[in-house]
Parts: C-alpha cells; structure tokens; sequence
C-alpha cells in the first residue's frame, strides 16, 4: 500500500517533462538522467533532492555585482527587519515561571486545558513544523554557503552577512516558542523530538542552490512563504480545535515569515531588473530542481520515512500540500512578473520563463491525476514516536 500523496514524481513529474534541455549547462540533462535511474516513488510536496552535481556555479565576476548591491540591501533589506526591543519574545506567550508556583501551575493546566481537545494527527504536524524550525543551523549555514553574500567573518558588517545573523536571531524564537509551548502541553514525546533535531541538525540539507546566491534567494523565498503558508494554516485549525492563544502563536510566525518572504521576493526582483537573464535561469533552474523542503533529512531513530509521513499528514490536513506549491509559484510569478519580462532575457532565458510560466499548470494537472489515483487507494495509518507511537490516518 502506498501513501495517499506518494506519486512517482521522479519519472511523470511536471517538473521534467517539457524541460528546456539546455538553458544553461549540461548539468541538467545528468541530473535528469539520474532522476530517471533513481526511481524512487516520491511525495508530491517535497521530493527529495537529487544529488548534488555543481557547485559555485555563479562566476565569480557576478560577486561584484552582489558588492554593488549592498547600498541597496541596506536601505531596502534590511529596514525588513524588526530591531529587538521592537519584537515578540516566546515568553510573552509562555506561563511565567517567575511568578508564585500555583500561578504558574494554574497557567499550564490552562494550557493543557486548551490543546486537550485538539487532535494528535494536528500535534503530528505541529511538531514537524517545530522540529523544522528548530533546525535552524541548518539555514544560517546554507545562506553562508552562498557565494559574494556569506558572512565572511561571523561579524561582517556587510549588510548581506547583517541581514543573515538577524534573520536567524529573529528566527531563532519560532522554534524557541513552539517546543515550549508543545512541552508544556504534554501531549508529546520530548524524547523522541528531542532526538529527531539532533538527527536532523546533524543530516543538514542541500536545496541545490550550487553557492548561487541567486538559486539561493529564489530558494528562500519559496521556503518562506511557504512556511508563511502552513503556520497560517496549523493558526487556523488550532482556533477551531480550541486553543486561540496557540492560534495566535502561530499567527505571530506566520507574521515574520510573511515579513521574511517580502524581503528575498525583493531581492529576486532586484536581481531580475539589473541582471534579468542570469535570474530568470536561476528561477527556472530552481523550479526544475524543485523547492525541497528544510527537513527533509528528518529521522527519528525509528521511522525511515519520517519526512513522506509527516509531510502526508500535513497534506492530509491540508497544512501545507502540492495545490499550496502550485499556489506559490503562481504568486511569484504575478509578483516578480516574470511573464511580461521582455526585455534582457536571451533564447535560454526565454525557454526558461515559457517552462516556469507553464508549470503551475501542469503541476495541478499532475496533482489532480495523483489525486484520483489516491482516492482509489487504501488509507494507511501510520505510527508516529513523537506522539507515544499512537497511529495516525495518512
Ligand atoms: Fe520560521
Ligand atoms: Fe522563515
């Protein structure tokens, strides 16, 4: 029996089919080739990436032209950012462990008393979110890999490396808030979740963005509206499961990444108004590649499919499913206009954004198919450690 959202993307993927085959170098076609060896059956949200074939793929030169932005990213980027005094902290959400012990006691049965009620698939979701967020090494060292914008001294004033190191620092309290928050519920196992990160954080990720800042800031904002997505979407059910302060926790993060997503958007359109050709490609390149997504190296001792069971839970919900991907891409193309983008683009570049503007369709064509195969399976449960082995509908 197969998952409800597994689909071999790998061979029918609309990723693949239609692909220029030559856009940019012939690292594609290899990476197509394997793809096509590989073969693994493969869910239609997140897909595993493909083995990693090019590094630094940006020119060197193209490093000036990041240097040349920075004015810009000062006075444009960086204003995105919320100084400390200004931002949220967990706390503000959490019972206060200062004040007298019943008080603090009387909060957290309050606590538990509001997520009592919600479903443990919802908990299944919500801790794959945690765990996400809370792999958030990870990220810092994957934008730090990214050529002419990395923070070449773990101090650099340059307002790429200001706006990394913030970015993190802001970031760093969405999984902070999340595990406090799911630990004072009791609902899960700390243990096991607990074990899931180190796995996780030790694994790393490789989005296939080759050291290309450009591949790069496509990459994120993705994954930031997507992220914008589905804590917008675990703030809803938690409103109707009843608990409005975890909505409104979710609500709060789901705010940041809105904000964070506003900033690599804008630096995507800068990139496709002073070099449209070179950003058009990386846009397409990305969309070939697909977006995967941050965890999907998750383990956690136990299940070897970890991430596709999650992931199917979160479709399931409908937290964050393939209709949202299609979605995203659509949003971006609308924003960065990239199908009035006329103007500095060569024949690649143009074989890129037919493929990009085309693709949104055929990736709800293939959902929809993968969607009637679906309803035609057998439903699976699923156990998951995070929740004391309980069994979850896939
Ligand atoms: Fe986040
Ligand atoms: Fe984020």
């Amino acid at each position: 029996m197969q998952s409800k959202v597994v689909s071999n993307m790998a061979i029918n993927s609309p990723f693949n089919k239609s692909t220029p085959t030559s856009y940019k170098t012939t690292t594609k076609k290899s990476n197509r080739v394997t793809t096509l060896v590989g073969q693994q059956p493969i869910s239609a949200v997140i897909a595993h990436p493909l083995p990693p074939k090019v590094t630094h793929s940006m020119p060197l030169e193209k490093k000036e032209l990041f240097r040349s932005l920075e004015s810009w990213a000062s006075n444009s980027i960086l204003p995105l950012l919320k100084p400390v005094e200004k931002s949220w902290q967990p706390i503000e959400f959490l019972p206060d462990p200062s004040q007298p012990f019943g008080d603090f006691t009387d909060e957290v049965r309050a606590l538990r008393g509001r997520t009592a009620n919600l479903p443990d698939e919802y908990f299944v979701v919500l801790v794959g979110d945690m765990i996400t967020e809370d792999a958030l090494p990870t990220y810092e060292t994957f934008i730090n890999t990214l050529d002419g914008v990395r923070d070449e001294t773990g101090a650099s004033p340059s307002p790429w490396a200001t706006w990394t190191r913030t970015w993190t620092a802001e970031e760093n309290r969405h999984g902070d808030l999340l595990r406090t928050y799911l630990y004072l519920s009791g609902r899960v196992d700390m243990l096991k979740i607990e074990k899931t990160i180190q796995y996780l954080i030790g694994s790393g990720m490789d989005p296939g963005t080759e050291n290309n800042p450009y591949m790069g800031f496509v990459y994120t904002s993705f994954q930031e509206r997507a992220t914008f997505i589905s804590h917008g979407n675990t703030a809803r059910l938690a409103q109707k499961g009843g608990d409005p302060l975890l909505a409104k926790i979710c609500g709060t993060i789901a705010s940041d990444e809105k904000r964070h997503e506003n900033a690599y958007a804008r630096i995507v359109e800068k990139l496709l108004e002073v070099d449209t050709n070179e950003a058009m490609l990386a846009i397409g390149e990305m969309m070939r590649k697909k977006i995967t997504m941050p965890a999907y190296l998750m383990y956690d001792g136990e299940d070897p499919s970890l991430f596709d069971n999650f992931s199917a839970v979160a479709q399931r919900l409908g937290v964050y499913t393939a209709h949202d991907y299609a979605d995203i891409l659509e949003f971006f193309i609308g924003k960065w206009k990239l199908e009035k983008l006329t103007i500095g683009l060569n024949g690649e570049g143009r074989r890129a954004q037919d493929f990009i503007c085309g693709l949104p369709l055929r990736i709800r064509k293939f959902q929809e198919r993968a969607d009637e195969r679906a309803k035609k399976m057998m439903t699976r449960s699923v156990k998951f450690s995070w929740i004391f082995n309980k069994e979850v509908t896939l």
